[in-house]
Protein backbone atom coordinates (compact mmCIF):
# COMPACT_ATOMS: atom_id res chain seq x y z
CA UNK A 1 0.00 0.00 0.00
CA UNK A 2 1.28 3.44 -0.63
CA UNK A 3 0.12 6.67 1.50
CA UNK A 4 -0.48 9.86 1.50
CA UNK A 5 0.27 12.44 4.53
CA UNK A 6 -0.74 16.11 3.75
CA UNK A 7 1.38 18.31 5.99
CA UNK A 8 1.66 22.35 6.93
CA UNK A 9 3.31 23.88 4.57
CA UNK A 10 6.77 24.39 5.40
CA UNK A 11 6.46 21.04 6.99
CA UNK A 12 6.62 18.64 4.74
CA UNK A 13 10.30 18.02 4.86
CA UNK A 14 10.48 17.43 8.74
CA UNK A 15 7.38 15.05 8.04
CA UNK A 16 9.60 12.74 5.91
CA UNK A 17 12.39 13.15 8.37
CA UNK A 18 10.33 12.06 11.20
CA UNK A 19 8.55 8.87 9.02
CA UNK A 20 11.82 7.59 7.79
CA UNK A 21 12.85 7.76 11.65
CA UNK A 22 10.20 5.49 12.82
CA UNK A 23 11.17 3.32 10.23
CA UNK A 24 9.09 3.81 7.14
CA UNK A 25 10.28 2.91 3.62
CA UNK A 26 10.60 4.64 0.35
CA UNK A 27 9.57 7.68 1.43
CA UNK A 28 9.19 11.08 -0.49
CA UNK A 29 8.13 14.48 -0.67
CA UNK A 30 6.05 16.86 -2.58
CA UNK A 31 4.32 20.31 -1.78
CA UNK A 32 2.55 19.90 1.01
CA UNK A 33 2.33 16.22 1.12
CA UNK A 34 4.62 13.29 2.06
CA UNK A 35 4.62 9.20 0.54
CA UNK A 36 5.47 6.17 2.33
CA UNK A 37 5.02 2.16 1.82
CA UNK A 38 3.48 -0.09 4.47
CA UNK A 39 0.66 -2.46 5.60
CA UNK A 40 -2.11 -2.21 7.83
CA UNK A 41 0.20 -2.13 10.69
CA UNK A 42 2.40 0.96 9.01
CA UNK A 43 -1.13 2.39 8.73
CA UNK A 44 -2.11 2.30 12.32
CA UNK A 45 1.41 3.11 13.60
CA UNK A 46 1.58 6.57 11.16
CA UNK A 47 -1.83 7.43 13.16
CA UNK A 48 -0.37 7.04 16.43
CA UNK A 49 2.79 8.15 16.05
CA UNK A 50 3.02 11.05 13.07
CA UNK A 51 3.96 14.59 15.31
CA UNK A 52 3.38 16.86 11.95
CA UNK A 53 1.08 15.31 10.08
CA UNK A 54 -2.34 16.03 9.29
CA UNK A 55 -3.90 12.39 8.51
CA UNK A 56 -3.01 9.60 6.97
CA UNK A 57 -4.65 8.41 3.31
CA UNK A 58 -4.20 5.52 1.46
CA UNK A 59 -3.50 5.81 -2.01
CA UNK A 60 -5.86 3.71 -4.35
CA UNK A 61 -5.90 5.12 -7.33
CA UNK A 62 -3.46 7.50 -9.43
CA UNK A 63 -4.51 9.00 -13.17
CA UNK A 64 -4.45 11.70 -15.71
CA UNK A 65 -8.05 12.80 -16.14
CA UNK A 66 -8.99 15.67 -18.95
CA UNK A 67 -12.69 14.77 -19.04
CA UNK A 68 -15.27 13.14 -16.47
CA UNK A 69 -14.96 9.83 -19.01
CA UNK A 70 -11.57 9.95 -17.82
CA UNK A 71 -12.39 10.18 -14.15
CA UNK A 72 -15.20 7.60 -14.63
CA UNK A 73 -13.23 4.84 -16.03
CA UNK A 74 -9.90 5.57 -13.79
CA UNK A 75 -12.27 5.16 -10.56
CA UNK A 76 -13.98 2.07 -11.72
CA UNK A 77 -10.83 0.60 -12.35
CA UNK A 78 -10.30 0.68 -8.49
CA UNK A 79 -10.77 -2.66 -6.42
CA UNK A 80 -13.46 -1.58 -4.43
CA UNK A 81 -14.67 -4.18 -2.86
CA UNK A 82 -11.28 -5.08 -1.13
CA UNK A 83 -12.06 -1.83 0.69
CA UNK A 84 -15.95 -1.81 1.04
CA UNK A 85 -17.87 -4.12 2.39
CA UNK A 86 -21.61 -3.85 0.73
CA UNK A 87 -22.86 -1.95 4.21
CA UNK A 88 -20.47 0.77 4.34
CA UNK A 89 -21.16 4.43 3.68
CA UNK A 90 -18.80 6.06 1.53
CA UNK A 91 -19.17 9.62 1.16
CA UNK A 92 -16.88 11.41 -0.98
CA UNK A 93 -14.93 15.00 -0.59
CA UNK A 94 -11.78 16.50 -2.39
CA UNK A 95 -10.39 19.50 -4.22
CA UNK A 96 -9.13 20.41 -7.93
CA UNK A 97 -6.66 22.60 -8.86
CA UNK A 98 -5.23 24.01 -11.90
CA UNK A 99 -7.30 21.53 -14.19
CA UNK A 100 -9.93 20.79 -16.60
CA UNK A 101 -12.35 19.26 -14.29
CA UNK A 102 -12.79 22.41 -11.84
CA UNK A 103 -16.15 21.35 -10.31
CA UNK A 104 -15.68 19.35 -7.30
CA UNK A 105 -19.60 18.31 -6.93
CA UNK A 106 -19.51 17.14 -10.72
CA UNK A 107 -16.31 15.36 -9.61
CA UNK A 108 -17.95 14.23 -6.21
CA UNK A 109 -20.76 12.81 -8.40
CA UNK A 110 -18.66 11.06 -10.97
CA UNK A 111 -16.07 9.11 -9.01
CA UNK A 112 -19.79 8.09 -6.54
CA UNK A 113 -21.39 6.53 -9.46
CA UNK A 114 -17.99 4.66 -10.97
CA UNK A 115 -17.68 3.25 -7.24
CA UNK A 116 -21.22 2.12 -7.23
CA UNK A 117 -21.19 0.87 -10.84
CA UNK A 118 -18.01 -1.13 -9.34
CA UNK A 119 -19.59 -2.30 -6.79
CA UNK A 120 -22.65 -3.38 -7.95
CA UNK A 121 -21.04 -6.00 -10.07
CA UNK A 122 -19.26 -7.23 -7.26
CA UNK A 123 -22.23 -7.80 -5.08
CA UNK A 124 -24.95 -7.75 -7.51
CA UNK A 125 -26.75 -4.81 -5.70
CA UNK A 126 -28.32 -2.16 -7.73
CA UNK A 127 -28.90 0.04 -4.31
CA UNK A 128 -26.23 0.63 -1.00
CA UNK A 129 -27.96 1.43 1.87
CA UNK A 130 -24.75 2.86 3.93
CA UNK A 131 -25.64 2.43 7.12
CA UNK A 132 -22.23 0.57 8.07
CA UNK A 133 -19.01 2.00 9.19
CA UNK A 134 -17.82 5.09 7.05
CA UNK A 135 -15.11 4.85 4.92
CA UNK A 136 -14.59 8.68 3.53
CA UNK A 137 -13.22 8.72 0.05
CA UNK A 138 -11.06 12.05 -0.46
CA UNK A 139 -9.71 12.83 -4.33
CA UNK A 140 -7.06 15.69 -5.22
CA UNK A 141 -7.14 16.98 -9.06
CA UNK A 142 -3.88 19.12 -9.63
CA UNK A 143 -2.94 19.59 -13.37
CA UNK A 144 -5.24 17.10 -14.19
CA UNK A 145 -3.31 14.70 -11.93
CA UNK A 146 -5.62 12.69 -9.83
CA UNK A 147 -5.52 11.06 -6.90
CA UNK A 148 -7.79 8.60 -5.06
CA UNK A 149 -7.90 8.06 -1.58
CA UNK A 150 -8.99 7.04 1.60
CA UNK A 151 -8.98 8.80 4.54
CA UNK A 152 -7.85 6.65 7.28
CA UNK A 153 -7.87 8.57 10.19
CA UNK A 154 -11.45 10.48 10.36
CA UNK A 155 -10.66 13.70 12.57
CA UNK A 156 -7.29 15.42 11.76
CA UNK A 157 -4.12 14.49 13.44
CA UNK A 158 -3.75 17.51 15.09
CA UNK A 159 -6.41 16.49 17.56
CA UNK A 160 -4.85 14.67 20.07
CA UNK A 161 -7.11 14.43 22.51
CA UNK A 162 -5.71 16.84 25.28
CA UNK A 163 -6.89 20.05 24.20
CA UNK A 164 -10.93 20.09 24.63
CA UNK A 165 -10.38 23.59 25.35
CA UNK A 166 -7.80 25.87 23.60
CA UNK A 167 -7.34 29.64 24.24
CA UNK A 168 -7.65 32.79 21.62
CA UNK A 169 -5.40 32.28 19.53
CA UNK A 170 -3.92 28.77 19.67
CA UNK A 171 -1.15 26.93 17.98
CA UNK A 172 -1.86 23.74 15.88
CA UNK A 173 -0.25 20.93 17.56
CA UNK A 174 1.18 19.80 14.40
CA UNK A 175 2.23 23.10 14.01
CA UNK A 176 3.58 23.50 17.22
CA UNK A 177 5.35 20.09 17.17
CA UNK A 178 6.98 21.25 13.75
CA UNK A 179 8.19 24.48 15.82
CA UNK A 180 9.80 21.74 18.58
CA UNK A 181 12.25 19.71 16.21
CA UNK A 182 13.37 23.08 14.34
CA UNK A 183 14.23 23.86 18.04
CA UNK A 184 16.01 20.58 18.84
CA UNK A 185 14.22 19.96 21.95
CA UNK A 186 15.22 16.88 23.63
CA UNK A 187 14.86 14.50 26.88
CA UNK A 188 16.87 16.54 28.90
CA UNK A 189 16.08 20.29 27.65
CA UNK A 190 14.63 23.31 30.16
CA UNK A 191 11.97 24.55 27.41
CA UNK A 192 10.28 28.15 28.18
CA UNK A 193 7.29 29.85 26.91
CA UNK A 194 6.68 33.54 27.76
CA UNK A 195 3.22 33.81 26.15
CA UNK A 196 2.13 30.15 26.43
CA UNK A 197 -2.06 30.70 26.12
CA UNK A 198 -3.49 27.37 26.43
CA UNK A 199 0.43 25.82 26.46
CA UNK A 200 0.18 24.02 23.38
CA UNK A 201 4.23 24.38 22.66
CA UNK A 202 5.13 22.83 26.16
CA UNK A 203 2.69 20.35 26.06
CA UNK A 204 3.82 18.79 22.88
CA UNK A 205 7.49 19.21 23.55
CA UNK A 206 7.25 17.06 26.49
CA UNK A 207 5.01 14.68 25.35
CA UNK A 208 7.75 14.05 22.68
CA UNK A 209 10.49 14.39 25.48
CA UNK A 210 8.60 11.65 27.51
CA UNK A 211 8.25 9.74 23.98
CA UNK A 212 4.00 9.88 24.66
CA UNK A 213 2.75 9.00 21.03
CA UNK A 214 0.49 11.74 20.02
CA UNK A 215 -2.44 9.52 18.73
CA UNK A 216 -1.92 7.21 21.93
CA UNK A 217 -5.31 8.99 23.25
CA UNK A 218 -7.90 8.93 20.16
CA UNK A 219 -9.31 6.57 17.94
CA UNK A 220 -8.88 6.69 14.20
CA UNK A 221 -11.83 6.13 11.58
CA UNK A 222 -10.35 2.75 9.77
CA UNK A 223 -10.53 1.25 13.25
CA UNK A 224 -13.97 0.76 12.36
CA UNK A 225 -13.29 -0.37 8.83
CA UNK A 226 -15.03 -3.89 7.79
CA UNK A 227 -11.44 -5.12 6.05
CA UNK A 228 -9.16 -3.60 8.99
CA UNK A 229 -7.94 -6.95 10.69
CA UNK A 230 -8.58 -7.15 14.34
CA UNK A 231 -5.75 -6.63 16.92
CA UNK A 232 -3.14 -4.23 14.84
CA UNK A 233 -4.54 -1.11 16.83
CA UNK A 234 -3.60 -3.33 20.18
CA UNK A 235 -0.18 -4.41 18.98
CA UNK A 236 0.63 -0.70 17.68
CA UNK A 237 -0.88 0.80 20.69
CA UNK A 238 1.36 -1.38 23.33
CA UNK A 239 4.15 -0.87 21.02
CA UNK A 240 3.87 3.28 20.97
CA UNK A 241 3.36 2.62 25.15
CA UNK A 242 6.13 0.96 25.45
CA UNK A 243 8.71 4.08 24.18
CA UNK A 244 7.36 6.15 26.64
CA UNK A 245 10.46 7.20 29.25
CA UNK A 246 9.81 7.42 32.85
CA UNK A 247 12.93 9.41 34.09
CA UNK A 248 14.06 12.25 31.79
CA UNK A 249 15.67 15.76 32.69
CA UNK A 250 13.25 17.62 30.50
CA UNK A 251 11.69 20.41 32.25
CA UNK A 252 9.31 23.14 30.99
CA UNK A 253 7.90 26.77 32.17
CA UNK A 254 5.07 28.49 31.10
CA UNK A 255 3.63 32.18 31.38
CA UNK A 256 0.79 34.21 30.67
CA UNK A 257 -0.82 37.57 31.73
CA UNK A 258 -3.69 35.77 31.17
CA UNK A 259 -4.64 33.99 34.47
CA UNK A 260 -7.61 31.59 32.07
CA UNK A 261 -4.85 30.87 29.89
CA UNK A 262 -2.52 29.60 32.60
CA UNK A 263 -5.17 27.53 34.55
CA UNK A 264 -5.86 26.41 30.82
CA UNK A 265 -2.47 25.46 30.46
CA UNK A 266 -2.45 23.30 33.51
CA UNK A 267 -5.16 21.23 32.67
CA UNK A 268 -4.43 20.44 28.94
CA UNK A 269 -1.17 19.39 30.61
CA UNK A 270 -2.92 17.00 32.65
CA UNK A 271 -4.69 15.63 30.00
CA UNK A 272 -1.59 14.57 28.34
CA UNK A 273 0.26 13.30 31.09
CA UNK A 274 3.27 16.08 31.42
CA UNK A 275 1.73 18.15 34.21
CA UNK A 276 4.72 17.35 36.63
CA UNK A 277 6.97 17.92 34.09
CA UNK A 278 6.07 21.74 33.38
CA UNK A 279 5.16 24.59 35.39
CA UNK A 280 2.56 27.17 34.99
CA UNK A 281 2.45 30.68 36.26
CA UNK A 282 0.16 34.05 35.55
CA UNK A 283 3.66 36.44 34.69
CA UNK A 284 3.69 39.19 32.49
CA UNK A 285 6.30 39.12 29.98
CA UNK A 286 7.74 42.35 30.95
CA UNK A 287 9.10 40.78 34.17
CA UNK A 288 10.59 37.54 32.42
CA UNK A 289 14.04 36.27 33.98
CA UNK A 290 15.95 33.48 31.86
CA UNK A 291 17.48 30.74 34.04
CA UNK A 292 21.34 30.81 34.10
CA UNK A 293 21.15 27.36 32.52
CA UNK A 294 21.18 26.27 28.97
CA UNK A 295 17.54 26.66 27.77
CA UNK A 296 15.26 27.24 24.77
CA UNK A 297 12.97 29.49 24.50
CA UNK A 298 9.60 29.38 22.20
CA UNK A 299 6.82 31.82 21.73
CA UNK A 300 3.63 32.67 19.69
CA UNK A 301 3.15 36.21 20.45
CA UNK A 302 0.82 38.22 19.46
CA UNK A 303 0.62 39.38 16.13
CA UNK A 304 -1.48 42.46 16.26
CA UNK A 305 -3.82 40.48 13.60
CA UNK A 306 -6.50 38.69 16.12
CA UNK A 307 -5.25 39.12 19.60
CA UNK A 308 -3.58 42.41 19.94
CA UNK A 309 -3.04 45.79 18.02
CA UNK A 310 -0.46 45.99 15.92
CA UNK A 311 1.36 48.41 18.23
CA UNK A 312 1.26 46.86 20.98
CA UNK A 313 2.47 43.71 19.40
CA UNK A 314 5.46 45.94 18.27
CA UNK A 315 6.15 47.05 21.61
CA UNK A 316 5.59 43.20 22.93
CA UNK A 317 8.19 42.42 20.56
CA UNK A 318 10.98 45.08 22.11
CA UNK A 319 10.18 43.94 25.13
CA UNK A 320 10.70 40.42 24.04
CA UNK A 321 14.49 42.02 22.69
CA UNK A 322 15.21 43.13 25.80
CA UNK A 323 14.81 40.42 27.80
CA UNK A 324 16.58 37.59 25.75
CA UNK A 325 19.72 38.68 25.05
CA UNK A 326 22.07 36.39 23.02
CA UNK A 327 24.22 34.61 26.22
CA UNK A 328 25.98 30.82 25.65
CA UNK A 329 23.65 28.16 25.41
CA UNK A 330 20.56 29.96 25.40
CA UNK A 331 18.02 29.80 22.23
CA UNK A 332 15.26 31.37 21.17
CA UNK A 333 12.64 30.42 18.65
CA UNK A 334 9.52 33.11 17.58
CA UNK A 335 6.63 32.21 15.42
CA UNK A 336 5.03 35.48 13.93
CA UNK A 337 3.15 36.99 10.55
CA UNK A 338 4.11 39.99 11.48
CA UNK A 339 7.08 40.77 8.54
CA UNK A 340 9.23 43.46 10.88
CA UNK A 341 9.61 41.65 13.25
CA UNK A 342 13.29 41.87 13.63
CA UNK A 343 13.42 45.22 13.44
CA UNK A 344 11.17 45.59 17.00
CA UNK A 345 12.76 42.76 18.20
CA UNK A 346 15.97 44.19 17.54
CA UNK A 347 18.45 41.21 16.02
CA UNK A 348 18.56 39.64 12.49
CA UNK A 349 17.79 35.81 13.26
CA UNK A 350 20.64 33.16 12.41
CA UNK A 351 17.80 31.40 10.48
CA UNK A 352 14.45 31.62 9.40
CA UNK A 353 12.04 29.80 7.76
CA UNK A 354 8.00 30.10 5.88
CA UNK A 355 5.43 28.23 8.08
CA UNK A 356 2.28 28.90 7.79
CA UNK A 357 -0.03 29.29 10.98
CA UNK A 358 -3.79 28.29 9.70
CA UNK A 359 -4.03 31.03 6.05
CA UNK A 360 -1.36 33.04 7.47
CA UNK A 361 1.85 33.38 6.35
CA UNK A 362 4.11 33.06 8.70
CA UNK A 363 8.12 33.43 9.68
CA UNK A 364 9.84 30.98 12.56
CA UNK A 365 12.62 33.28 13.39
CA UNK A 366 15.64 31.42 15.39
CA UNK A 367 17.95 32.56 16.95
CA UNK A 368 20.72 29.96 18.15
CA UNK A 369 24.39 31.32 18.20
CA UNK A 370 26.26 33.18 20.71
CA UNK A 371 26.83 36.98 19.63
CA UNK A 372 29.16 39.07 21.57
CA UNK A 373 27.08 42.70 21.69
CA UNK A 374 25.59 44.71 18.71
CA UNK A 375 22.52 44.59 16.98
CA UNK A 376 21.77 43.99 13.22
CA UNK A 377 21.37 47.65 12.75
CA UNK A 378 24.96 48.20 13.70
CA UNK A 379 26.42 45.79 11.45
CA UNK A 380 28.38 44.38 14.43
CA UNK A 381 26.82 41.24 14.45
CA UNK A 382 29.43 38.89 14.55
CA UNK A 383 29.09 35.30 15.82
CA UNK A 384 31.15 34.69 18.60
CA UNK A 385 32.12 31.21 20.69
CA UNK A 386 31.58 27.90 19.59
CA UNK A 387 28.29 27.00 17.76
CA UNK A 388 25.23 25.71 19.44
CA UNK A 389 25.39 22.29 18.71
CA UNK A 390 21.88 20.70 17.49
CA UNK A 391 22.74 17.22 17.84
C1 LIG B 1 -0.96 33.82 20.21
S1 LIG B 1 -1.35 33.52 21.87
C2 LIG B 1 -0.41 32.10 22.26
C3 LIG B 1 -1.16 30.85 21.88
C4 LIG B 1 -0.48 29.59 22.31
N1 LIG B 1 0.75 29.34 21.56
C5 LIG B 1 -1.45 28.40 22.17
O1 LIG B 1 -1.18 27.49 21.40
O2 LIG B 1 -2.49 28.45 22.80
C6 LIG B 1 -0.49 34.79 22.69
C7 LIG B 1 -0.65 34.80 24.20
O3 LIG B 1 0.09 35.91 24.72
C8 LIG B 1 -0.54 36.30 25.91
N2 LIG B 1 -0.06 37.66 26.26
C9 LIG B 1 -0.42 38.85 25.72
N3 LIG B 1 0.26 39.84 26.30
C10 LIG B 1 1.07 39.30 27.24
C11 LIG B 1 2.03 39.80 28.16
N4 LIG B 1 2.28 41.11 28.25
N5 LIG B 1 2.68 38.93 28.95
C12 LIG B 1 2.45 37.59 28.88
N6 LIG B 1 1.54 37.06 28.03
C13 LIG B 1 0.87 37.88 27.22
C14 LIG B 1 -2.01 36.21 25.60
O4 LIG B 1 -2.76 36.12 26.80
C15 LIG B 1 -2.06 34.96 24.72
O5 LIG B 1 -2.41 33.83 25.50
Amino acid sequence: MRFVIPTLFGLEGLTADELRYIGFDNVTTENGRVFFDGDFEEMARANIRCRMGERVLLLLGQFTAESFEDLFQGVRAIDWDQWLDKKDAFPVKGWSLNSTLHSVPDCQKIIKKAIVERLSQRYKLSWFEESGPTVQVQFSIMKNEVMIMLDTSGAGLHKRGYRANAGAAPLRETLAAGMIDLAHVRQGSLVLDPMCGSGTLLVEAAMKARGISPGLMRRFACEKWSCFPEEVFKKERQAARSLIRKDIGFRARGFDIDKAAVELSRENAKKAHVDDLIEFRRQDVRRLVLPKNDCILLCNPPYGERLLDREAAEEIYEILGQRTPPAPGHSYYFITSHEEFETFYGRRADKRRKLYNGMLECQFYMYYKNHLGGDWNGKSNKSAGPRRVHA
